[in-house]
């Protein structure tokens, strides 16, 4: 298929993904959404993809849900939309290896909730951050309501959903929505880097523990437990458990 709006290539086990509708600061509508979906399904069949980043071209990160589009919809519409967003964003939860924000600009709305469904959130200092639905009589459809105070706690979630505010990165930093902050020119640079470390380590343990994280803060806390020690136990049983171990006793580098 010929992609409108995402444009991807992946260099050294990374897929780089750029949203890019930058004329109407890479609003989320339903071919965005169609197209993420496919992609995801694409990339997810490379068995040496490492880990995945997603940016945005021009000011945008993504700033939020097509408001035109919505504009013109009704409940079941409003409520089939929400549900293709929550499961194209699932799939990125789902994902089996990292998936890393590169926020240049805006993240609103919708664009906010896309970065939170990614596993780690690096912004330059030029990204601002925030949930304005309210100010448009909406609510977040994209699982926002959910993940947010799933990522960063509550009150600080309450505080963004209620207010409306636009935050800047550093602000984001401080309250633990993004991990890291850099100058705008080295936002990608700065991604490839967390790419790579990530690349460095156990392919099957990467895997096993975006699972278990992901799976895992959805269980009670004992379920949760067992889950991890059950996936601890299957490790064992790979040949690159053996060989990390081995390496770290022979004093050389895993070959993995
Ligand atoms: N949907 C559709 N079009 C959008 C858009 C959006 N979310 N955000 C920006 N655009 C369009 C603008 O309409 C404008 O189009 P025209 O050139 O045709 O007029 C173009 O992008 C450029 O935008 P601005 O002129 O507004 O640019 P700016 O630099 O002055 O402001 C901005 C940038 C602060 C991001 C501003 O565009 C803005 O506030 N956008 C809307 C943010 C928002 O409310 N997002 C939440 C959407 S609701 C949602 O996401 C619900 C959900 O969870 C499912």
């Amino acid at each position: 298929m010929d992609y409108q709006i995402l444009k991807s290539n992946t260099k050294q086990q990374t897929a780089f993904i750029t949203i890019s509708r930058p004329k109407a600061m890479n609003a989320l509508n339903a071919a965005f959404f169609e197209e993420m979906d496919l992609l995801l399904d694409d990339l997810a069949d490379n068995k040496e993809l490492r880990a995945v980043v997603i940016t945005g071209e021009g000011k945008a990160f993504a700033a939020g849900a097509d408001i035109a589009e919505m504009s013109e919809m009704y409940a079941r519409q409003g409520e089939a939309f929400s549900n293709t967003g929550q499961k194209v964003f699932n799939k990125i939860v789902a994902f089996p290896v990292p998936v890393i924000a590169a926020v240049n600009g805006y993240a609103l709305g919708g664009g906010c909730e896309l970065a939170t469904a990614c596993d780690i959130r690096i912004a330059s200092t030029k990204a601002m951050f925030g949930q304005p639905e309210a100010g448009l009589g909406l609510i977040p459809g994209y699982s926002g309501t959910q993940r947010l105070p799933r990522t960063i706690g509550k009150a600080d979630a309450a505080y963004l959903l209620f207010t409306g505010e636009t935050i800047t990165a550093d602000e984001a930093l401080r309250i633990g929505l993004v991990q890291k902050v850099v100058e705008a020119d080295s936002l990608l640079e700065e991604a490839t880097k967390v790419a790579e470390k990530i690349a460095a380590k156990g392919p099957e343990a990467i895997k096993t523990l975006k699972k278990t994280l992901n799976e895992g803060m959805q269980m009670p806390f004992d379920e949760a437990e067992s889950l991890e020690s059950s996936l601890f136990g299957s490790l064992f049983e790979t040949a690159e458990t053996r060989e990390g171990m081995e390496a770290f006793l022979n004093k050389r580098k895993p070959n993995w």
